[in-house]
């Protein structure tokens, strides 16, 4: 059994130590959809590293708007260099992870560029097979709520997407962070899913242009079994987070 989380936002480890997930824990990889500091600095990353150490499994990052390629990419052993483009593929047991750097460094909302969706349909080519999952940070649906949808993503970004994605029918589902509300959509005939914050939640206000959180944090649980795929979604208890 493969199980792979996606997680966002700060207190990373708390919550997520919390969750009793019951499957053999060799299977089991992390996937981090951004946004792992507020600040991008050294120091914050060092204290994710530090909350992350305890997990007996592979974890694998991207950046978020929040986040500091360079020192992101420093803080975790990335390929690359600099501030380029955090974008990387892996093995997870029978499912494959490919990560796909959504950011456009010193703005909220995310973008897809030409040479980024090259990238990705170069590396979606590589195996037609494997069922795979896409993670990014931006995920490609909206709200409804103007304000959060304005630091996401524009209609344009999200067709140019749809069209790579239509491509590849291995992908299980495309996922995200970012909208700190479990969300749901399709894309090119593929599902899409915005994990819940490991943090606070936003409340589903579609009037108001001001955002505001509640709790409780969770994550999303990427669940492959004999060839069957499913996302599922885990709701915590209180975190310390402000
Ligand atoms: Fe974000």
């Amino acid at each position: 059994m493969t199980v792979s989380i996606s997680v966002i936002s700060c207190a990373i480890a708390a919550p997520v130590n919390n969750a009793s997930i019951v499957g053999t824990t060799a299977s089991i990889t992390y996937g981090v959809t951004g946004d792992l500091t507020d600040d991008g600095s050294e120091e914050s990353y060092r204290r994710v590293r530090q909350l992350l150490e305890p997990f007996d499994a592979p974890v694998h990052v991207l950046p978020g708007n929040h986040d500091d390629r360079r020192n992101l990419r420093e803080a975790f052993g990335l390929a690359g260099e600099g501030d380029e483009p955090i974008n990387y593929s892996v093995d997870v047991g029978g499912l494959r992870l490919v990560a796909f750097d959504s950011i456009v460094p010193g703005q909220d909302p995310g973008a897809y560029s030409t040479t980024q969706l090259r990238w990705l349909d170069q590396e979606l080519r590589r195996d037609t097979e494997a069922p795979t999952v896409l993670a990014l940070h931006h995920p490609p649906l909206p709200t409804g709520m103007p304000e959060w949808d304005a630091i996401n993503l524009e209609p344009s970004e999200r067709e140019a997407l749809a069209a790579v994605v239509s491509r590849h029918s291995q992908l299980r589902a495309v996922v995200g962070g970012h909208l700190h509300r479990t969300a749901a959509g399709t894309l090119g005939g593929c599902t899409v899913l915005s994990a819940p914050s490991a943090c606070l939640q936003v409340r589903p206000d579609f009037e108001r242009n001001d955002i505001s959180f509640v709790q409780p944090p969770g994550f999303a649980l990427h669940v492959l079994r004999g060839g069957d795929f499913s996302s599922q979604v885990e709701l915590l208890g209180s975190c310390e987070c402000g």
